[in-house]
């Protein structure tokens, strides 16, 4: 596919406060002389600002790393992670047509692209929330057919689930990335055959999911959710990222004012960025989940505690799947000892809970702990609370 710089430019480009500080820390992983190296995460970081890769964007990072402004194109124009056109604000799904996703239903993926988000790929939604295109072979071949969107893999998927998933992203959900279909990994579908004593105890993710839900860096960030940046090699955190749209480092490309105000393509995308996620859907798609799902979690929203177990004796919340230990002893600090508490949170109490599981942040609705204190409290099975962990 010819890959060019697209025909609408903004005037300049300059990274934020927190990403110049972040840029400058991956550069330090390098010698002396090797600063090139850094292009691509440069490169990418540019790109997670702004929503894709433009002239100004990439003869910053050029400037930055002192390359030569074709060195840097043609590494932005290489990768097709770099995505060199405006993309959805939302999400860009990347719908991986080689044979092994072919043979097994890419193509009906496809049609849900062009039937929900446009007909043409690299084109925008109707609420500019969603595009798409066809990409080759990620690598997840045993998992086919699959699509990458934002920096996850969802795999073994099916029509139906891709508009499941356009769905909930529209309206500010996340879903679970992964195999779709209730896999743990790449084993068969049947489960497995062998080494069958390694699934006891295992944790409830393979390790890319665990790694992606546990970062939560996924298309929240295009959303608008930030995850902090850090820069660990250095031994500090980065400083705090400001919220989006607001005013970059006067630090322009090509020697231009840096433009917060032009109505360039891109200030546009940001503004739109900056709108209650409950405005509208991705076209003709039925949302399967609700705006409060991303609900501050103010301390008015924190769910009644107990202050012991009631008859002195707690549920063994270890049952549900993601609470060990460590986050029973949490679970109990907060005053939830029993599974008829938990299953009865409102949306809201779950953010708050989210919110308050220091060190485990997120895992409440990560892991459906409702649904599942839900079936535990009456009387279900682990199996089945296992099987709502990863709804
Ligand atoms: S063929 Fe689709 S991931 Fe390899």
């Amino acid at each position: 596919m010819l890959r060019r710089l697209h025909p609408e430019q903004p005037a300049s480009f300059a990274f934020t406060p927190a990403n110049l500080e972040w840029a400058k820390g991956q550069i330090t992983k390098y010698p002396e002389g090797r600063q090139a190296s850094a292009i691509i995460p440069l490169l990418w970081r540019a790109q997670e600002q702004e929503g894709w890769l433009s002239r100004p964007a990439i003869e910053y990072v050029a400037e930055m790393l002192g390359m030569a402004y074709i060195r840097a194109l043609e590494v932005a124009t290489f990768y097709f992670m770099f995505q060199l056109q405006p993309v959805g604000t939302v999400a860009h799904i990347q719908i991986c047509g080689t044979t092994s996703c072919m043979i097994c239903g890419a193509e009906d993926l496809v049609a849900v692209c062009k039937e929900l988000i446009a007909q043409t790929p690299h084109t925008l939604s109707r609420d500019g929330k969603f595009s798409w295109e066809e990409v080759e072979c990620l690598g997840a071949c045993a998992n086919a057919p699959m699509a990458q969107i934002g920096k996850d893999y969802y795999e073994d998927l099916t029509a139906e689930k891709l508009r499941d998933l356009i769905a909930r992203f529209s309206v500010g959900d996340v879903a679970r990335p992964g195999p779709q279909n209730g896999r743990y990994a790449s084993e068969p579908a049947g489960g497995l055959t062998s080494l069958k004593e390694h699934e006891a105890g295992r944790d409830a993710y393979n390790a890319s999911v665990r790694r992606a839900v546990d970062l939560a860096d996924t298309v929240k960030r295009i959303d608008g959710t930030e995850v902090p940046l850090t820069t660990p090699w250095l031994g500090r955190p980065a400083a705090p990222k400001p919220a989006r749209g607001k005013a970059a480092e006067p630090k322009p490309a090509a020697g231009a004012p840096a433009d917060a105000t032009g109505a360039t393509v891109q200030e546009a995308k940001a503004s739109s960025r900056g709108k209650p996620k409950s405005e509208g859907n991705a076209p003709n798609a039925t949302p399967a989940a609700t705006p409060e799902a991303r609900v501050p979690a103010a301390e008015d929203t924190r769910p009644a505690g107990l202050s012991a177990p009631r008859d002195g004796k707690a549920d063994d919340l270890k049952r549900l799947t993601g609470i060990g230990p460590k986050l029973e002893a949490l679970c109990h600090k907060l005053g939830f000892f029993h599974f008829d508490q938990i299953a009865g949170w409102t949306t809201n109490e779950l953010a708050w809970v989210d919110a308050n599981l220091e060190g485990f942040k997120g895992r409440a609705s990560r892991d459906n702990w409702v649904g599942q204190a839900k079936i535990l409290a009456a009387g279900g099975s682990a199996e089945e609370a296992e099987r709502a962990a990863k709804e």
